[in-house]
């Protein structure tokens, strides 16, 4: 007989982004719109800190939250962004998923539920399923991916502990506006924790945006922000990101941090320091860039989609295609050689997801493929 695992782990399913873009490796030629990756590389001068830091001897175990300049630098970089924070109140992650994967996992109790507005990120689901609570998923395509204020509050119960808010959204690329940020500060109000995944915030279009945690500081006793050098830096491989919030909830994510990874690696840090002052407006101008190409060419093949104003990437509606998104996305792969995420990974079928992270070229070949697909499949 075979010896059990967690029964947890049965209510998981591996990510569908990585599905589609391993049989978009297997397609030769085929373009990879999958990924919600910079295309770039690291800065220079970053990578080069990190010689700097390995010749200091930053072999060792580092603290558990994190180098002190490292978070230091982190406090400043979002008080730059109005958020005022200690270092003591932050915790430097494996990346905002292990950010995510440690609040989640210090607050939900079985049977506790997650508000997740949606389409959304796969991880919230998935660690909540780890953790043996439910998620409540708000239907947030009806209101063009904004948050409903009645549609919220229908949902919060006696078991509700937490809501996640997502701005820029990952897939849809929305940015949340203030009557979205009230509607989830007045469903916090009767006491639930809101996470901000906030790891595209710095990729905002336009000007003024306020996220939630600077928007509603009343609620800085329930408010844990996460964020990650992955996206704006481009440095998604250094496993890099961070957690703030008020003390006490931090010295508890941090207890799972500390038994789950001990910390981050040592010899990164100071580089991750580095990149923070960085400018990323030169990046944020190319996405945006993209996005006003995207958005003209899906305009061109009559494929309605909500205006991305933020993040990397676009989620139209295919629905009138005749198609479910997963056989959409299977059939534009092999048949047109361009790949995509099916909007039913995110909980929303009758969409894509089209990440504009990649290159230019590889970008417009791209759009060119997905453009005679389509057209292909009109009548
Ligand atoms: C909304 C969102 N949150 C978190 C993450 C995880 O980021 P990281 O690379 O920092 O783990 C991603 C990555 O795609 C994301 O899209």
């Amino acid at each position: 007989m075979p010896l059990g695992t967690n029964t947890a782990l049965e209510g998981l399913a591996p990510s569908e982004i990585r599905r589609f873009s391993a049989l978009a490796r297997k397609v030769p030629g085929c373009v990879d719109l999958t990924l919600g990756e910079p295309a770039e590389c690291t800065a220079g001068p970053v990578c080069d800190q990190v010689a700097r830091s390995l010749d200091a001897g930053q072999t060792h175990y580092p603290p558990n939250r994190g180098r002190e300049g490292l978070r230091e630098a982190i406090c400043a970089h979002m008080a730059s962004g109005g958020l005022s924070f200690l270092p003591e109140q932050v915790v430097v992650t494996n990346g905002a998923t292990e950010a995510l994967f440690s609040a989640l996992f210090a607050l939900l109790e079985p049977g506790d539920e997650l508000i997740v507005p949606t389409p959304a990120f796969l991880l919230y689901g998935a660690v909540a399923t780890l953790c043996r609570a439910r998620v409540v998923a708000l239907d947030t395509a009806p209101d063009s991916f904004q948050i409903d204020p009645q549609r919220l509050m229908a949902l919060v119960g006696p078991r509700t502990k937490a809501i996640v808010v997502t701005s820029p959204n990952n897939p849809t690329g929305a940015v949340l506006d203030a009557r979205s940020l009230d509607a989830v500060a007045t469903a916090a109000g009767r006491g639930l924790y809101v996470i901000c995944d906030d790891v595209y915030d710095q990729l905002v279009y336009a000007d003024g945006v306020q996220g939630f945690a600077l928007r509603h500081p009343e609620l800085s006793d329930r408010t844990v922000v996460v964020n990650s050098m992955s996206k704006p830096y481009a440095m998604t491989g250094w496993r890099l990101g961070w957690l703030a919030g008020p003390r006490e909830l931090v010295d508890r994510i941090a207890m799972v941090h500390q038994y789950a990874v001990s910390s981050v690696v040592s010899f990164t840090q100071d580089a991750a320091a580095l990149a923070l002052s960085t400018d990323v407006a030169p990046m944020r101008a190319a996405y945006r860039a993209r996005r006003d190409l995207v958005l003209e060419r899906l305009d061109g093949m009559g494929l309605p989609v909500v205006r991305p104003e933020g993040a990397f990437y676009a989620f139209p509606r295919i629905e009138e295609l005749g198609l479910g998104s997963r056989d959409f996305c299977v059939r534009a792969a092999r048949e047109a050689g361009v790949a995509l995420v099916p909007g039913a990974a995110f909980g929303a079928e009758g969409h894509v997801r089209l990440s504009y992270a990649c290159a230019d070229d590889a970008l417009v070949c791209g759009l060119d493929r997905l453009g005679d697909f389509v057209g292909a499949l009109r009548p």
